[in-house]
């Protein structure tokens, strides 16, 4: 298929643009969109990322794309859903997957689509997966029904070709081999079971710390372990997930850790960021709302020592800096975020709730 209008780097220059420090994941889950949509086998894709790294924001963004290129729209029938969904019992055997993509199948071709476009549609279908690691099997030692349930769903249509299927009074075989499923989770405590293995474990070379400075001068240790490095499918069945369901997805990316750099580009950047939302907001009052380089090095800083929470974190700091003056907005002019605003509002939440409640005039 020499004409079909999309290549892989297509794909990765656009998400690119709403997805930072990610690039690995971004050109994986590229290629596997790529084949699919010209009909080539395509891998099942696992994503495996801390929370806050992005993973739902690469799942969205790759819903955009397919909806922003029509000449794509005959390929374009994706879903994503939260893995607990498929744990409601009465919708087994994947039925709330095929239901969502038949549905989806039903909206893009029309009233007027006969059943085997709808089955083809389906068929060509492509499913996100979110929140997989809360479906575990076992859960602190006992087994999990609910995420049993799911994953048993999930593995029929991943391993079966043929699934009976039945909606609106029709009664559908759908071969569900060419399904592309893609799975992302944050999968806390994986972290830090693989980290133990590869520490204390036998199978390794111990980590010496790095010295690492921030932007801001911050100096501090840090072990340089990257999951993707060490882990197996033996931690992923550990963690609860079934051999068989999960060795259905061949590739398994996991994602970065969001560094300063990255933070300070998510702040700014994609179209949807932070700022330029807020300054949408601003505009509206005659605002041009500015912010300086410091200030933007002192929120990703902040930001970043937030654990566990990733890029989230950006929202709660701005929040602390913005508050007051999203509240009265003073009319016209340029209002300009400096460093010392930013330190001000970090130093109020630091030094306790009792402070934060006074900075608001300044
Ligand atoms: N790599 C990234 N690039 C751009 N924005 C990001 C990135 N990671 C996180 N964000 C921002 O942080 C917010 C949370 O990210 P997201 O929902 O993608 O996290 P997640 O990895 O799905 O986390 P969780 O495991 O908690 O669901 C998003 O609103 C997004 O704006
Ligand atoms: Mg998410």
């Amino acid at each position: 298929m020499s004409d079909f209008p999309i290549r892989p780097k297509d794909v990765f220059d656009e998400i690119r643009k709403s997805v930072v420090g990610q690039d690995d994941a971004i050109r994986e889950i590229s290629v596997a969109l790529v084949k699919h949509l010209v009909g080539h086998p395509a891998p099942n894709m696992l994503m495996i990322g801390n929370s806050g790294s992005g993973k739902t924001t690469l799942m969205r963004a790759v819903e955009y794309f397919l909806a922003n290129h029509g000449e794509l729209r005959e390929f374009a029938n994706i879903v994503r859903m939260n893995a607990n969904v498929l744990a409601e019992e009465r919708q087994g055997y994947g039925r709330a997957v095929l239901g969502r993509l038949y549905a989806n199948a039903r909206k893009m071709l029309g009233p007027d689509a006969t059943p085997d476009a709808i089955v083809r549609g389906v068929e060509r279908g492509i499913v996100f997966i979110d929140e997989v690691d809360k479906i575990r099997s076992i859960v602190s030692g006992a087994p999990n029904v609910r995420g049993i349930v799911a994953q048993e769903a999930l593995l029929t249509l991943m391993e079966n070709e043929n699934v009976e299927f039945e909606a609106d009074g029709w009664s559908f075989v759908i071969n569900s081999s060419h399904i592309l499923f893609v799975a992302g989770g944050a999968f806390e405590e994986l972290y830090e079971s693989v980290l133990r293995r590869a520490t204390i474990g036998q199978d390794v070379t111990p980590m010496k710390p790095v010295v690492v400075v921030s932007s801001s001068g911050e100096v501090r240790e840090e072990l340089p372990f990257h999951l993707g490095d060490y882990l197996k499918y033996d931690d992923l069945f550990r963690y609860g997930m079934t051999p068989q369901f999960i060795s259905r997805f061949e590739s398994i990316v996991v994602l970065n850790d969001l560094a300063e750099g990255d933070l300070a580009r998510i702040f700014v950047e994609p179209e949807q960021s932070i700022f330029r939302t807020s300054r949408e907001y601003f505009k509206r009052f005659g605002i041009d709302l500015q912010i300086t380089r410091g200030a933007l090095v002192a929120i990703a800083w902040d930001a970043a020592r937030q654990k566990r929470v990733g890029a989230r974190a950006l929202r709660e700091t701005y929040r602390r800096v913005i508050r007051a003056l999203e509240f009265e907005p003073t009319a016209g002019g340029t209002l300009t975020i400096d460093e010392e605003m930013v330190k001000r509002a970090i130093a109020a939440r630091d030094g306790g709730g009792a402070q934060a409640h006074r900075r608001t005039g300044s």
